[in-house]
């Protein structure tokens, strides 16, 4: 039998308890798996005398990291603690002590990839992070191995459970979006803060990690226009159900003419795609690659033991080897990647939902229609409701999808409609996946 792998862990709540748990109770099948057997030999947490999930030996049990850092039993150290800045510094002594650092921490890999992978080079040591997206799903080993020999195309995600939980919970049961969120909340879907989750934030981290594995090229946040889900209107799901759409918030990137696009948006899928029948906090990942052509990665994108299968195989591939060969050859958040430029948000073309909530009286539609003519958007279909004995005054929702257009022009579009005296509130709008140019 080889040498055991010394393994220790930074943070032990929801992932580090469920790594706990599978290193103490299957140190049999993970032995086998991995070749030779994976030993916890330290836990470092903040607060030692919390019941946890899993008994953890006292005498491993500690809050001081520099022990870890000094133990020369310890090879690997998985970070799981969560956090920008201390977990930034906590990783970068990892390295610099030797070791090699598995993270789960998509906020630190999104903006801090360039500097802890440089430490990686620098101290000759790996980094793995599958758990960092989609949890459980293994999109990064699919990405950075089973689809290898592709140019990835397109890559669209739904890659934020709670987003997914409060539009999924929407559409089946009428719910309003606060109330959505609450359950989401009720559940553990959602944190007690949850605005990285229906912001955008947190897609936007996993779909910039995603970007620089598929295409070599460090996508700065800035660069991922996004819109999350806060405050998304139940009428805008039932219109998008009576034209056969559902709305989901995907991350997408897509190559078009050697330019990257990449945004965090709801979009109205059409109802019978299988993205769109994605349900509750479940994860998808639909990658496009010019040989393999069309792939679905499904799973749980959060969760104890999901997250800790995907934290547990970083650690059975690093106890083989597979992990640094890859980690010297892929040259991840690397100067030398590829220079792609990204596409202006502005430029990408797509059709839209657009709904408008304005006076019901003679001249409004033609004159809604005349603004999205000047700025060269065709109208493919209308919806406006036919309420009875309305009086003069009353108010009408205009429910308009385009044809393909440009996203600038569109949206100069909605600016001058705004502007209009019969518009009662800012216009509301989507892009509709179909027919995207690409
Ligand atoms: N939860 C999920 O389903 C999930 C899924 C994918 C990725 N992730 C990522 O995994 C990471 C961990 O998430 P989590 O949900 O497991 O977090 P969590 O339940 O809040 O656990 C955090 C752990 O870190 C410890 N800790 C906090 N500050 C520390 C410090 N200064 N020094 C030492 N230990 C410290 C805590 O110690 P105490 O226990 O003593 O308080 C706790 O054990 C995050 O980056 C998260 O984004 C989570």
């Amino acid at each position: 039998m080889s040498e055991p792998l010394g393994v220790a862990l930074v943070g032990c709540g929801t992932v580090g308890g469920g790594v706990a748990r599978l290193l103490l109770e299957q140190p049999d099948r993970l032995t086998a798996r991995a070749g030779r057997p994976l030993l916890l030999r330290r836990v470092v947490v903040r607060h030692p005398e919390k019941p946890r999930a899993v008994r953890i030996p006292p005498e491993i049990l500690t809050t001081d990291l520099d022990i870890v850092l000094a133990d020369p039993q310890v090879q690997v150290v998985a970070e799981l603690v969560g956090g920008v800045e201390w977990a930034r510094q906590a990783v970068c002594r990892i390295l610099a002590a030797g070791k090699d650092v598995i993270t789960a921490n998509k906020a630190l890999l999104a903006t801090h990839g360039t500097e802890i992978f440089d430490a990686a080079r620098k101290h000759g040591r790996a980094i793995a992070f599958e758990a960092s997206v989609a949890g459980g799903v293994p999109i990064i080993a699919a990405l950075t191995q089973s689809l290898a020999a592709n140019q990835i195309l397109s890559l669209q995600g739904i890659l934020n459970g709670t987003s997914n939980f409060i539009l999924s919970a929407m559409t089946e049961t009428g719910q309003t979006y606060a109330q959505a969120l609450a359950e989401a909340q009720e559940r553990g879907y959602a944190e007690a803060d949850p605005t990285l989750d229906i912001d955008g934030t947190d897609a936007a981290h996993k779909l910039a990690i995603l970007a620089q594995i598929a295409y070599g090229m460090t996508v700065p946040l800035e660069a991922i226009e996004r819109r999350g889900v806060g405050g998304i209107d139940s009428i805008d799901i039932r219109f998008a159900g009576e034209l056969g759409y559902i709305i989901k918030l995907l991350a997408e990137t897509w190559l078009s003419e050697g330019l990257l696009a990449a945004h965090v948006s709801p979009v109205l899928l059409r109802r019978h795609t299988p993205i769109a029948q994605v349900r509750g906090a479940y994860n998808a990942i639909h990658v496009t690659g010019d040989a393999v052509e069309d792939t679905l990665f499904y799973g749980k994108g959060a969760g104890q033991m999901p997250t800790a299968s995907a934290v547990t195989a970083d650690l059975i591939d690093l106890a083989i080897g597979r992990t640094q060969r890859l980690f010297q050859t892929q040259r991840l958040w690397s100067h030398d990647g590829p220079r792609l430029k990204m596409r202006p948000a502005d430029s990408v073309r797509s059709r839209f939902y657009l709904r408008l909530l304005v006076d019901d009286r003679p001249g409004v539609l033609s004159e809604v229609a005349s603004v999205l003519a000047q700025h060269q958007i065709s109208i493919a279909s209308v919806i406006q409701h036919e309420v009875p004995d309305l009086p003069a005054e009353q108010r009408v929702h205009l429910v308009i999808m385009t044809h393909t257009a440009s996203t600038g022009y569109f949206r100069a579009a909605c600016t001058k409609l705004d502007g209009l005296p019969f518009l009662s509130s800012p216009a509301v709008y989507y892009p509709v996946e179909d027919y995207k140019e690409r």
